[in-house]
């Protein structure tokens, strides 16, 4: 665009221009990959967000006292964008990340930009971006917008000034081990939510609480944590970056997103793509002893898509399942990918 083309430095290579960037398409993982611009906008004394802009990816200069920085007043979200077997670009339901924000910036008494101008910094954001995408069926470019307090604050009160940031990073499978079946880990005595806290909404607070019970999980060999809900210390809620589902039979439950639970877009999506199958789809308080009887397990969300589960380790006892091409969830995901990838009709009008 030609925003993103006055952005440009002047000694800037020409790099920039080329169809994809010079890297290695398989072997992309979830690590950060700078890319070549960012989306920034303010918002300050009259509530409303600026006109946004590109400029180059680069650091923010924030002052010391910030609210997100002192007190956590912040949110981001996860889109991705994919090229298709065409070359066409195809973004996943970014609209449904700018109503999560605003959601999310309610509870967090923050301002955040419309549904319209968060759609285009995504767009702007994606297209500014193209030669990160990754090629068709090599992974997708992962969209993170940002919304934080980034006025100063001593007393605990909103943010005087908020941005909205938007990056993007090329990305691959998020699990190290790719596609493989996940090896999960009940976590009792650490909890991801609370009733009343901000468990619903995609606060950057829900986020570090969860590191140390990860990584203590994977020094044990296992890819993530399943959390509990803090009261009962019974009824699933989580895994660390992912929502949960069981298979039983012929019906697919999953927690219901009361208070302590991410309403996960893909999760949402699933749901729709199950019933639309035939399925029957439970969203239900789920007791953690029925994931230990469960014929089939498997995870959601934009950074893992869909991932089956192989197995879970609760109370010292590790249950496993079925894996392979004929699971539930391998019906689902293909479903899935090829809506995003556009090689299934988008019936539901869910690609932008
Ligand atoms: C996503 O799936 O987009 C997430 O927000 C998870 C994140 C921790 C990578």
């Amino acid at each position: 665009t030609t925003q993103a083309a006055s952005a440009l430095p002047e000694n800037e290579p020409m790099q920039r221009n080329k169809e994809y960037a010079d890297i290695d398409w398989d072997n992309l993982g979830f690590g950060l990959r700078r890319t070549d611009y960012m989306y920034k906008a303010k918002c300050t004394s009259n509530n409303t967000f600026e006109q946004g802009q590109l400029s180059v990816y680069g650091n923010i200069e924030l002052s010391p006292a910030a609210g997100v920085l002192n007190y956590g007043q912040g949110l981001f979200e996860g889109t991705k964008a994919f090229r298709g077997e065409d070359g066409r670009i195809l973004l996943f339901r970014p609209d449904q990340n700018a109503i999560r924000m605003q959601i999310g910036a309610e509870r967090m008494c923050m301002q955040s930009p419309s549904v319209e101008q968060f759609v285009d910094a995504v767009k702007q954001t994606t297209i500014a971006n193209k030669r990160w995408i990754p090629p068709s069926g090599k992974g997708s470019l992962y969209i993170r917008p940002l919304l934080i307090g980034t006025g100063p604050t001593l007393g605990l009160s909103p943010s005087p000034e908020f941005t909205f940031l938007v990056y993007a990073s090329p990305v691959g499978n998020y699990f190290k081990d790719g596609t493989a079946p996940l090896n999960l880990y009940v976590n009792n005595e650490s909890h991801r939510a609370t009733l009343g806290g901000a468990g619903c909404v995609k606060s950057i607070t829900n986020y570090a609480p969860v590191i140390k019970a990860v990584l203590r999980a994977k020094e044990q060999g296992f890819s993530d944590v399943v959390y509990l809900d803090s009261v009962h210390k019974k009824y699933v809620e989580e895994v660390s970056a992912c929502n949960i589902f069981l298979v039983k039979g012929d019906v697919i439950s999953t927690p219901s997103t009361v208070g302590t639970i991410l309403e996960g877009i893909t999760r949402k999506s699933i749901i729709h793509i199950a019933r639309d199958l035939g399925y029957k789809v439970e969203e239900r308080l789920v007791v953690v002893d029925e994931l230990m009887e469960a014929d089939e397990v498997f995870t959601t969300g934009t950074a893992v898509t869909v991932a089956s589960v192989g197995s879970i380790t609760y109370n010292d006892q590790r249950v496993e399942y079925k894996t392979g091409d004929e699971l539930v969830s391998q019906k689902l995901y293909k479903r899935l990918v090829g809506i995003q990838v556009g090689k299934i009709e988008d019936k539901y009008n869910w690609v932008a």
